[in-house]
């Protein structure tokens, strides 16, 4: 019998590309079975899904193709996809000939006919994929993303994306529907939905569809029989209106925790971003949610050192932070990148500079993550149970996005137990199921 082939597959970036990495393989098992492999040198093919936000990966990518070539199986072959396959292009085959096929992030649907066409590359940013009906992968039963647009309209002017992922169409709603009945009744209580910018769903479609908004749509996901928590990324701050704000804190299905990428508290360097709100409107929002729902957990994403950031602007940043006390952040320096406006404007901030800033917001958050986990002691937490870890650990997630650990057995994945906080840390809340 003949063994069937490998598939080695890393992704890097965000939760749109762990989904798209799921697509491929599902894709590629359709007319041939692939067996997925942790070991590139077994591989018969290996996939590099990238991300293109920042420059230092990028820099990464080409001495990671070299390692894989000089380590592969004979006739293995390699692909770059993603969002610097979108990016890059032809230059990809240039800079590295090793490589056998270069699939953009709007593309993954064509991976069978990269694997089988001698140097295959689709890029294409205007290609349609928003009905495509990709077969079924998931790497986890219990959790199942599900995108709900593809590409960003937005212009923010730092941005890569949207030359990586083009102009933003959502997916005819029945389809998603569909994906999430479909995912519900292979045991998936958690319904992750994604999308570059999630609360504008609704606004192009490529056909003629039904009206509806975001605040719909998740009514609609609410309905299916089966799923018990619903969480979204990314929503933008400027799209969280009043509606937006009350079907998120009335529908007990939703999970509590909201991401709003805050980027900068300066709304100066706000408009020099093009985001398209301000700082008060940022923190208008912000503390409506916490009113609303008290338990809520507002995660973020910071740019320090944007160009033209002054002293001043930065502190309006850290006030942001002393008035949200974000539960999560992520941070990081300004990175310019090509194709954006941003990399051609003056002002830029010198590396010392920018170290010094993500350094003291960094310390500060950690304050506050201290400060957060420490009146989580003796509180009790519904958690959903997602992964077994070593030592009888199990880990999952809290209705507000808490990382919970608390020993228990692997039949408890997939199941809902109150679990009491007994030893919070700045990163996991380690606890005891109590039901
Ligand atoms: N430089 C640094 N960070 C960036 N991000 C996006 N583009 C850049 C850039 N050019 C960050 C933003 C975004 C997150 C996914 O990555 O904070 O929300
Ligand atoms: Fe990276 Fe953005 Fe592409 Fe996601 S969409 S992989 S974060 S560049």
């Amino acid at each position: 019998m003949q063994e069937t082939k490998k598939l080695f597959i890393e992704t890097l970036g965000c939760a749109m590309n762990v989904r798209d990495s799921e697509h491929m393989i599902a894709e590629l098992n359709k007319d041939e079975a692939y067996t997925l492999t942790t070991s590139a040198e077994e591989a018969d093919v290996i996939v590099i899904n990238t991300c293109s936000v920042r420059e230092k990966p990028v820099h990464k990518l080409f001495s990671e193709i070299g390692a894989f070539a000089k380590h592969k199986k004979a006739g293995a072959k390699i692909g770059v996809c993603g969002c610097t396959a979108s990016h890059l292009g032809a230059e990809i085959f240039r800079r590295a000939p090793a490589v056998d096929f270069v699939l953009g992030a709007r593309n993954v649907s064509k991976i069978t006919k990269a694997v089988r066409t001698s140097k295959f590359m689709d890029v294409d940013i205007d290609y349609d994929e928003s009905t495509y009906a990709f077969s079924d992968f998931r790497h986890s039963t219990h959790k199942a993303y599900v995108n709900i647009s593809i590409g960003c309209d937005k212009q923010c002017t730092y941005c890569i994306v949207p030359h990586t992922r083009g102009e933003e169409i959502s997916i005819p709603t029945a389809l998603i529907v569909a994906e999430v009945e479909k995912a519900a009744a292979k045991g998936a209580k958690e319904i992750f939905l994604l999308g570059q910018n999630v609360n504008n769903y609704g606004r192009r479609f490529s056909g003629n569809e039904p009206k509806i908004n975001f605040s719909g749509l998740l009514t609609r996901v609410s309905e299916v029989v089966g799923v018990e928590r619903i969480r979204f990324t990314s929503p933008h701050p400027l799209h969280m209106d009043d509606e937006f704000l009350e079907v998120f804190a009335s529908n007990p299905k939703i999970c509590k925790s909201m991401h709003m990428p805050l980027q900068s508290g300066s709304t100066h360097i706000l408009n020099q971003m093009k985001r398209g709100y301000t700082k008060e409107w940022f923190l208008d929002r912000a503390m409506k949610l916490r009113q609303m729902v008290p338990d809520v957990a507002i995660s973020t994403d910071v740019i320090v050192a944007f160009p033209g950031e002054s002293e001043a602007d930065f502190e309006e940043t850290m006030d942001v932070l002393e008035k949200v006390r974000f539960e999560q952040m992520f941070s990081f320096k300004y990175s310019p990148r090509p194709l954006t406006k941003a990399a051609t404007m003056e002002g830029a901030i010198a590396s010392e500079v920018a170290s010094a800033r993500l350094a003291r917001l960094q310390g500060r958050h950690e304050q506050i993550l201290d400060e957060i986990a420490g009146a989580q002691l003796g509180k009790q937490m519904q958690v959903y149970w997602e992964e077994a870890r070593e030592e009888g650990m199990l880990a999952g997630r809290s209705f507000s996005n808490f990382l919970v650990q608390a020993p228990g057995d692997a039949s408890l994945l997939g199941v809902t137990s109150l679990v009491r906080i007994t030893n919070p840390r700045r990163l996991v809340l380690y606890g005891e199921v109590v039901a």
